[in-house]
């Protein structure tokens, strides 16, 4: 089946990042790096992979540090050049004009607002959306990023898919939460979705795991403004009127999946990735064995 190709890529940057604060309080959580790249590069560098051609960026106060990552430094740049360094390392951060696009979400009403204020730039076509704070890091070798394995299993099933991955039942009531039908292979049918539902009430312990394929006709159900848990715009709402209407699948992400919007998540993630750099996994693992004793 040939489906409509995903050449736009929306990024919901206006979340306040209060966990983080006080380094959230200047600088945007997008910003945080992990190793030597922000977190946005990680999410930007996704969607290239998958063939994403224009980013959008949902931006508030406080965010021009991202859209200033992504333009080029000339001053820099030609310092760089006079002392003879390599500009390699900004390659990624380099974005065809016209290929990166800000929209503001004037007040952070929550994910489904943000989304649904970039309507007028992803028009009548599908769209992806990346939440950045989530890093999703495929296997070595492997069958690269999320969004990759996702834009394939798009081109055969079409409609409407999100990534999922399994939790521990006691820790789902903070995400958005799938009611499966049935699986074949990564895939699974979703029948349902319910945003941050108590421990008892929640369908299955596969929670929504920050990448979306969404048709556009998701805009017409977030014009209604509903609000959801925590008073918020959900954007796990929205989502749950277009089932039945559209097809509507999950994919499981062969990958790892580090929540960076949480402390723990990021220190997690900075440590496993290190580990993983061979310019420095020989010193790490020799300072975590100092730090641990062991
Ligand atoms: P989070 O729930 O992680 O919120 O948002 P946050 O503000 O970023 O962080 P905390 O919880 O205060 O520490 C999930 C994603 O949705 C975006 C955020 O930027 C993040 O990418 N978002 C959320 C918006 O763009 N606008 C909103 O109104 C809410």
């Amino acid at each position: 089946m040939s489906q409509k190709p995903i050449r736009k890529a929306v990024f919901p940057v206006a979340g306040l990042g209060t966990r983080f604060l006080p380094a959230t309080k200047a600088i945007p959580k997008e910003m945080l790096p992990i190793i030597d790249r922000p977190l946005i590069q990680y999410a930007v560098d996704e969607a290239r992979e998958a063939g994403i051609e224009q980013l959008i960026f949902v931006t508030g106060r406080g965010k021009t540090a991202i859209v200033e990552h992504f333009d080029m430094a000339f001053e820099l740049e030609t310092t760089m050049k006079d002392r003879e360094k390599t500009l390699e390392v900004l390659e990624p951060t380099r974005i065809q004009p016209g290929n990166l696009v800000t929209v503001r979400q004037q007040v952070p009403l929550g994910l489904g607002h943000a989304i649904w204020c970039a309507r007028a730039i992803v028009g009548d076509e599908p769209f992806a959306v990346f939440l950045p704070d989530e890093l999703m890091i495929g296997q070595p070798g492997g069958k690269g990023g999320c969004m990759k394995q996702m834009v394939e299993a798009y081109e055969q099933v079409g409609g409407n898919v999100i990534s999922v991955l399994e939790l521990p039942e006691d820790e789902v009531s903070n995400y958005g939460v799938i009611a499966p039908g049935e699986s074949r292979g990564t895939l699974t049918e979703v029948r349902g979705l319910v945003e941050k539902p108590k421990r008892q009430d929640a369908p299955s312990n596969l929670i929504i795991s920050g990448r979306y394929i969404l048709q556009p006709e998701v805009m017409r159900v977030l014009d209604r403004q509903e609000k959801g848990a925590g008073g918020e715009i959900q954007l796990t709402d929205a989502m749950a009127q277009m089932i039945g209407k559209q097809p509507f699948h999950a994919v499981t992400f062969d990958g790892r999946r580090f929540d960076c919007g949480s402390k723990t998540g990021f220190v997690e993630a900075t440590l496993a990735l290190a580990l993983e750099r061979e310019d420095m996994a020989d010193e790490v693992r020799a300072m975590a064995r100092r730090l641990l004793g062991c």
